[in-house]
């Protein structure tokens, strides 16, 4: 072989370059990226135009990224890799709740709430009950689990992409499981949103005549000392879109039974209008 470059040990001369002090993992992913890299260029062949659009379609990416928008999170959503790479991670499930995408809207430092706070700060929407427990997968309560919670509002938006037009910290926050490992919180029932399209990745679904919206649902990042940390949806049963997620990220087991409550009592103590929507669901950890 030659040290050369040809099309035909194009492979072969770029892993050739690496260094006995190479880090082996990382020897491995990109020997392994640069094989399928160079064998979809060998079979799409792009014209140099193409290749052209392409740098420039990936600068885009970059440049379009701030503290709030994450393009680059957006494009491997869109083209199925985050879901991929999700799923082979959390492949043996022994009853566990399953996990989907994180999406770009996740923030830290939301606001810690009591049990039963109502996070819909802007009182947009139809207002919903959300409560469960955190239990192991026999059934065992999880206290002091810590569940992050976050949606878009009744007009298709996060917080993050309306600051001065929604409250901060507009439907997000966090929660902690009690000693029985009961959580419960007031929210507003999900809609379905669009993802950011007024970037690369927009144009890229548009070119593909593409599905842009997301199923309504809600957030949930659960972590509790032991187990595993959960990042995980749910999606409400009466959605157009759970079909034709736009990120891949609906699972069957995520869907769950929104419930109408006809009990003036309960309402009453829960603050709610009767009757009221509520969804019962509980969180499944698996062992660290
Ligand atoms: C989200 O659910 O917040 C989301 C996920 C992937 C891409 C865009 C948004
Ligand atoms: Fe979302």
């Amino acid at each position: 072989m030659s040290y050369y470059f040809t099309v035909k040990d194009s492979v072969k001369v770029v892993q050739g370059r690496v260094g006995p002090k190479a880090n082996k993992r990382a020897k491995f992913l990109l020997d392994t990226l640069v094989k399928h890299l160079h064998a979809f260029i060998k079979e799409a062949r792009p014209t140099m135009d193409e290749w052209n659009y392409g740098i420039n379609f990936l600068t885009r990416t970059g440049q379009i990224c701030n503290e709030w928008r994450q393009e680059y999170i957006l494009l491997s959503d869109v083209l199925g890799v985050s879901m991929l790479v999700e799923s082979l991670n959390h492949e043996k499930m022994s009853g566990e709740t399953e996990s989907t995408v994180l999406g770009p809207f996740y923030i830290p430092n939301a606001p810690q709430y009591e049990y039963g706070a109502n996070i819909c700060l802007d009182g947009k929407g139809e207002p919903v009950w959300v409560f469960g427990r955190v239990i192991d997968n026999k059934g065992r309560p999880i206290p002091g689990a810590k569940l992050e919670v976050w949606q878009a509002n009744e007009d298709g938006f996060y917080d993050v992409q309306q600051k001065g037009i929604q409250p901060e910290m507009n439907l997000r926050g966090i929660f902690h499981s009690d000693e029985k490992g009961r959580w419960g919180f007031r929210s507003a029932y999900p809609r379905y949103y669009p993802i950011p399209f007024d970037g690369p990745v927009g144009d890229l679904l548009v070119a593909l005549d593409r599905n842009y919206n997301r199923p309504a649902h809600l957030h949930f990042m659960v972590s509790a000392p032991g187990y595993e940390k959960l990042i995980t949806h749910i999606f409400t049963p009466d959605c157009p879109w759970l079909a034709d997620d736009a990120v891949f990220g609906v699972k069957e087991s995520l869907i769950a039974d929104f419930k109408m409550v006809d009990d003036p009592a309960r309402a009453a103590e829960l603050g709610l209008p009767n009757p009221f929507r509520q969804v019962e669901w509980n969180v499944v950890m698996a062992k660290a």
